[in-house]
């Protein structure tokens, strides 16, 4: 059921069941953290390996002491500017925190989502959500309730409906060494944004993407089911795949003279925050067509554009 009731929804997560939860980036698979029969349908929902820990879903920065403990002045300084928003903070976790959630690490990945209908949710309830992006482990996010009403049927009670997405790539994940921002994750908020704000540059992670350390840097993650090439140059990959049933999608209006079944523009202006809002759900339409092929086109390297590449070449087969 889609529902747009909150006080449903409510009802659902005080009996433990886990619902679909709109946020800014994208859809949620959230339980009660405090609910181990919850945390368990979301691992065994997702088909999630019980090594990759899940995120934590507070109302308010004031919440995140909730749930984390030493925490480290950078991070407060980047809740205050950055909260609600498409941030997670890796913070040393406080004992009440279940390993499960954590996945035995002795941190929690916690965030405050910018979207109305979430912050309503989490505010009347006594308890924050845990919820992993609402797909089977290793296909493309959700943006819209559609979309994860197709991926898990009626084994999903419930999904409260909260529109498209308007960020529709996931949140930039930040964590820290001795007391130091890293970036464990490139996200909707582009690391260019969070340097200039603290005036310093983060180093990105150096963790293996291979690593159970960091699931969400896996390589192969993210993906359609029909094979995806991420390329830079356009004319001559789809000159090479000839008689194929191919599906293009570009940054802007591109030109080529090649054809294909379908051209998708994911903005007309080229406007990198339109384009990453839209591009899963172009995915999850081009992967509806039966195409042997998904060209995807190389964005430009600066702002959203690493963000997004990030997603493609995990895609890409
Ligand atoms: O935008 C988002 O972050 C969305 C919305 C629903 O909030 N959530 C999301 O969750 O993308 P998920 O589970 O699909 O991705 C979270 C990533 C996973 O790759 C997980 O391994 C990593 O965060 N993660 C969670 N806790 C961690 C921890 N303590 N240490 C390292 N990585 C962690
Ligand atoms: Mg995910």
């Amino acid at each position: 059921m889609i529902t747009s009731d909150l006080e449903l929804t409510k009802i659902f997560l005080d009996n433990e069941y886990i619902i679909g939860l709109p946020t800014e980036t994208v859809y949620g698979l959230a339980g009660n953290i405090n609910s181990e029969k919850a945390i368990k349908s979301i691992f065994e929902l997702k088909k999630r390996p019980l090594f990759n820990p899940l995120i934590v879903h507070v109302k308010s920065k004031n919440a995140m002491s909730k749930v984390a403990q030493c925490i480290p002045d950078k991070a407060y300084q980047l809740a205050e500017v950055f909260w609600p928003g498409p941030m997670t903070l890796l913070l040393p976790k406080k004992s009440a925190i279940s390993d499960l959630i954590t996945a035995g690490k002795p941190t929690v990945a916690v965030r405050v989502p910018n979207h109305e209908k979430a912050l309503k949710l989490l505010d009347m309830l006594d308890y924050p959500l845990a919820a992993p992006s609402a797909n089977p482990f290793g296909s493309i996010s959700p943006t819209n309730s559609k979309h994860v009403q197709q991926y898990f049927g009626k084994s999903l009670p419930l999904i409260l409906e909260g529109g498209q997405c308007t960020k529709g790539i996931e949140s930039t994940i930040i964590g820290f060494q001795n007391n130091q921002p890293i970036v464990y994750r490139l996200g909707t908020l582009s690391v260019d944004e969070i340097e200039s704000y603290l005036g310093m540059k983060i180093p990105r992670s150096t963790m293996a993407s291979e690593s159970p350390e960091a699931p969400g840097m896996l390589s192969k993650h993210y993906s359609p089911r029909t094979p995806l090439i991420l390329t830079d140059s356009l004319e001559e990959t789809i000159e090479k795949s000839a008689n194929k049933k191919i599906g293009v999608l570009t940054f802007g209006p591109e030109f080529f003279s090649q054809p294909c079944t379908i051209h998708m523009v994911l903005s007309d202006h080229e406007i990198l925050e339109e384009a990453s809002s839209r591009l899963y759900a172009a995915l999850h339409q081009l992967d509806e067509l039966d195409l042997d092929l998904i060209i995807a086109q190389k964005f430009p390297e600066n702002g959203l554009g690493h963000a997004i590449n990030d997603r493609l070449m995990r895609a890409s087969t």
